[in-house]
């Protein structure tokens, strides 16, 4: 519920309140467990310490809108042509209820121009998130946006300020941090043009002492798939104020008359019972407001690890009828189909069928997959061009170029400005031309193989737009071919897990977290995938190889399996090699998945234990309707005088009755909870898939 009291707004949602002044300056008061936000006017009072700092409320600035005073980040920061004076005075509020939910909606006015901003509170009462935004009105003059951030939070006193994040790099996305904040600014931040590897738009922030089960913790995630910049700034006078949104690095945008712009949403939560119950509320509100439909995800087969590029249509059949033997429901045909791509070097932009891989069309492989029983989807990487290829010597001018030097390749490519109406045209034709001619391709996986480089449109006034752009015209082409293609999936990757975060994740069905395949770096990668995004959307494959064949490696099929089927399960093995035992095998694990999918692919998880801080491994997995349990163990390595470890169940009722597989009398949940379960795991990398059923409430 949304109130305005005495100059207060106060937000109540289901376990927390979000309250803060009115006026020219929305001022933050509490942020944190429910409380009576009407009665905290007491809080609101002017503060300064000196001329040095005049005025102290401005550290806890909901939206600042940069005016001169400028100690902390500030939100928005304009140019017109002959001054840069932005004083924008609070006009009135609105709230507004769209399918069941509200919105609060402040306006404001800039006294000097024709600039309005709406600062949007989108309420998530039941999940306690609110979507942060803000929208820029120009009625005058063109004006020069120099920096444009969604918002600003400030998290009340602690004695310590904990920041979680992920880092990491390709083929090693999703690694969990932990930076404790000092006096000064942390940044997390992407400016390669997309997500990127290196960080991920998301945070939790505690005082040092929250767990898995307990502790408040305050979290947030930026939904942008471009250069973004999510900064904590904590001050000498005890506050922190953490400010998200679109990068500053090279940006500047022009916002003619009568044009509008809207910032990305930064979704911020806050939770008193520890990370696992942030990751779970984070998981059902994805769920049900980000992801564009509630489906259950299929079993896929994806070619690349087994025949890489050359994928002609032979062994595609045969891989096929493989994976249809085993249970597999999809199957995906991946880089290499079109045009001169028989490596890296050469063909990508040339979205024609090559006839020497199959001589009939695509349609011999579609038919035949679905005579298996099969879907059938499909690789595209729409952004990008090799130097060789009809796309790139027919329209040189279409690749992000300075006008004076060769564009930088990277895994020799280049990336097509599609902020161009022309390149964004192309792309839309050749995508609906494949959709439309092969009815039967419903899922499609979208890559995105490089780091944006040369951002210049040949040294415009207007190039520093253009990362932003890109961004714009990519969601405007997943939107129109998510609406001319209702039926279709689609998956984001982006040489692994480089475009993952809740923009695109409004468009994509399920996401490909790392090109990283190795069942053990896949627990951590996956681990930190978990602490922000569901289940439901992290693909995981079942491989012969980590990154390359030199890379050859050998873990039991069990552990493979158990670890790729902590989300969406996929294979990537070269099946075609696989003797009838092994098929079998992997047929075994596959039905046994699907026995269990919906628990977790829309189930609540629960991280039992992790590889980070002990030798074994443990993910479980509550049904929506808390009948069925299932618990991942892994455990890496023998050691010869370790005990056996045991692993503790959460979120059972302890009163209710519950049958453990293999075990034979019934337990209650508060006996699970607290004795715990033996795993019987030694050996190295062992893993065991525990299966629970409530019996009796
Ligand atoms: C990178 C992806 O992450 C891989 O799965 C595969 O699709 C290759 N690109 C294909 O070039």
């Amino acid at each position: 519920m949304i109130s305005y009291i005495d100059n207060l707004f106060v937000i109540e949602m289901k376990n927390s309140s979000y309250v803060f002044t009115g006026g020219d300056v929305p001022t933050a008061l509490y942020w944190g467990e429910k409380l009576h936000g009407e009665e905290l006017g007491y809080l609101s009072k002017k503060r300064g310490h000196s001329s040095f700092d005049p005025d102290l409320d401005r550290n806890r600035e909901e939206y600042g809108f940069w005016d001169s005073y400028s100690v902390l980040e500030s939100c928005l920061k304009i140019n017109y042509e002959k001054n840069r004076q932005l004083d924008m005075r609070f006009e009135d509020y609105f709230i507004r209820t769209e399918g069941g939910k509200e919105s609060l909606i402040l306006r404001f006015q800039n006294q000097y121009s024709s600039l309005k901003a709406e600062i949007v509170y989108e309420v998530y009462p039941e999940f306690d998130i609110i979507g942060r935004s803000m929208r820029l009105i120009n009625d005058g003059e063109d004006v020069v946006i120099e920096n444009l951030k969604s918002g600003s939070v400030s998290i009340p006193p602690q004695k310590h300020y904990r920041v979680r994040y992920l880092s990491g790099k390709w083929a090693g996305e999703s690694h969990r941090n932990d930076q404790y904040l000092e006096n000064g600014a942390f940044t997390i931040q992407s400016r390669t043009g997309n997500t990127g590897p290196h960080f991920n738009p998301a945070f939790a922030l505690d005082n040092g002492t929250a767990s898995e089960q307990s502790g408040n913790v305050w979290f947030g995630l930026l939904g942008y798939s471009g250069n973004w910049q999510i900064t904590f700034e904590k001050t000498t006078f005890e506050n922190v104020k953490i400010t998200a949104g679109i990068s500053n690095y090279d940006f500047s945008y022009t916002l003619y008359k009568n044009e509008e712009i809207c910032t990305p949403i930064m979704y911020v939560g806050f939770t008193a019972c520890g990370y696992g119950s942030m990751s779970r509320i984070l998981h059902a509100f994805e769920n049900k407001y980000i992801l564009p439909r509630r489906k259950m995800g299929r079993v896929l087969y994806n070619s690349w690890e087994a025949t890489g590029f050359d994928v002609r249509v032979e062994s595609q059949k045969e891989l096929a009828k493989r994976a249809a033997k085993i249970g597999v429901e999809l199957f995906v045909i991946d880089d290499g189909w079109f045009g001169q791509r028989h490596s890296d070097r050469a063909g990508l932009g040339d979205w024609y069928v090559n006839k020497e891989k199959f001589p009939n069309g695509l349609v011999e492989l579609i038919t035949y997959v679905k005579s298996l029983g099969l879907d059938f989807g499909i690789w595209v990487e729409p952004e990008s061009v090799n130097p060789d290829s009809d796309l790139y010597r027919a329209h040189p001018d279409w690749v992000y170029r300075f006008n004076d030097r060769e564009p930088m390749q990277a895994r020799n490519q280049y990336t097509l400005n599609i902020s161009k109406p022309e390149v964004k045209q192309f792309i839309l034709d050749f995508m609906e031309k494949l959709l439309s001619e092969n009815p039967d391709i419903s899922f499609v996986k979208w890559d995105m193989n490089k780091t944006l480089l040369d951002v210049s449109a040949g040294n415009t006034a207007t190039d520093k737009e253009l990362w932003h752009r890109h961004v714009i015209a990519l969601y405007e082409i997943w939107e129109t071919l998510r609406r001319h293609f209702p039926n279709v999936e689609f998956e984001t990757c982006s040489g692994g897990g480089s475009r993952v975060d809740l923009g695109i994740l409004r468009f994509a069905d399920q996401c490909w977290p790392s090109d990283n395949t190795n069942a053990y770096s896949r627990l951590s990668i996956q681990e930190g995938f978990s602490y922000f995004y569901a289940p439901r959307i992290m693909t995981a494959w079942v491989t012969d190889a980590s990154t390359g064949e030199e890379r050859k490696y050998e873990r039991p099929y069990s552990y493979r399996f158990h670890s790729a089927m902590m989300g969406m399960l996929g294979i990537g093995a070269n099946i075609s090699r696989f003797s009838e035992k092994t098929l079998m095998e992997f047929a075994k694990y596959i039905a046994q998945y699907k026995e269990i999918r919906k628990t977790i692919q829309y189930g609540m998880q629960y991280r039992l234990s992790s590889l980070l801080e002990s030798p074994l491994h443990a993910v479980e997995y509550i049904s929506e309707d808390g009948e069925e349990i299932i618990i991942f163990a892994f455990h890496q390595g023998f050691c010869y005088d370790a005990p056996e470890p045991r692993l503790y169940p959460q979120g059972l009722c302890s009163e209710s009755l519950y049958q453990v597989e293999g075990m034979e009398k019934p337990l209650h949940g508060s006996t699970l909870m607290k004795a715990g379960l033996e795993t019987s795991l030694y050996g190295d990398f062992d893993s065991k898939l525990i299966r629970i059923r409530r019996i009796q409430n």
